[in-house]
């Protein structure tokens, strides 16, 4: 696992600039993508869609699946991941919509919907590198600490912190948000090739320090990235105020050799 800590500011234009280089080689080759919601990767968005408008990138040859998606929320709902992610990203670059999948969280049976999204990824040959967030409980896509390290897609219940943290999407009121949702699955973020992870503030400090240096358990999921084989970590300063390594990863990363890649 390779760890970044941005000391640039505004710190988190920094994170969004260093994802964007880890991210660009697999868009650029037209591979299979992993795009997330919430508020950390938007920085990184912001900076894959200036480099489109300069014509540095094209998504044109690409796929995308999503992490996840709310349950029972129409796809036409602007909290939908589904419009999230068009909102922010893909109505913005030169990715064919048809191209940007998500599991379906309008499904009768979201479990079958789970399996069948899973299947589509497979289809697809997997995915290249699928970007994370992280959330203040240790949380990977909607896996909540207590997730099966080897799951599939699936409906889960959101953890009570969860619905606090996201209810800022939904008029700050904690009953608004869909307490279920249908995400990838532990096993499911593990298979594919590269796991991007970014975290940013002062509010997800435990969490980065639990997912880089804690045990690997299913109540950090996040730890599942210290047995992936091909991890990279971008925080800022504040994310990273708990790390006890954080020496050595400023080191390795000042000494990375010019030919090796993230
Ligand atoms: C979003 C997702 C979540 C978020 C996490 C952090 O698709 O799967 O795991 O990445 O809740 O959210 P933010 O970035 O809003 O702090």
């Amino acid at each position: 696992m390779e760890v970044v800590i941005c000391p640039a500011r505004p710190e988190h234009e920094e994170v969004g600039r260093v994802a964007a280089d880890v991210y660009a080689p697999y868009v650029a080759r037209g591979g299979v993508i992993g795009l997330a919601t919430g508020s950390t990767p938007l920085p990184m968005y912001r900076e894959l869609r200036r480099r489109v408008e300069a014509g540095e990138l094209s998504f044109a040859n690409c796929t995308a699946f999503l992490l996840d998606e709310y349950v029972g929320l129409p796809r036409d709902h602007e909290q939908s991941y589904y419009q999230t992610i068009r909102r922010e990203l893909t109505n913005h670059i030169d990715i064919d919509d048809a191209r940007v999948f998500s599991p379906d969280g309008t499904a009768d049976n979201p479990d079958e919907a789970g399996v069948a999204y899973d299947k589509a990824i497979a289809e697809h040959g997997g995915i290249d590198i699928q970007l994370l967030g992280v959330g203040t409980n240790g949380h990977v896509g909607f896996n909540e600490p207590g997730s099966s390290l080897g799951s599939g897609t699936r409906m889960k219940t959101l953890h009570p912190q969860t619905v606090i943290d996201n209810a800022r999407f939904f008029e700050d009121d904690p009953n608004k948000v869909p307490h279920h949702v249908l995400t990838q699955g532990l096993g499911t973020i593990s298979r594919a090739g590269h796991l991007l992870l970014l975290a940013t503030g002062a509010g997800k400090a435990d969490a980065v320090a639990a997912l880089v240096e804690g045990p690997i358990s299913a109540s950090c999921p996040a730890s599942i990235l210290q047995y992936h084989p091909h991890a990279t970590v971008v925080v800022d300063e504040a994310a990273a105020s708990k790390l006890t390594r954080r020496e050595y990863y400023e080191f390795a990363y000042e000494n990375k050799p010019e030919w090796q890649q993230y």
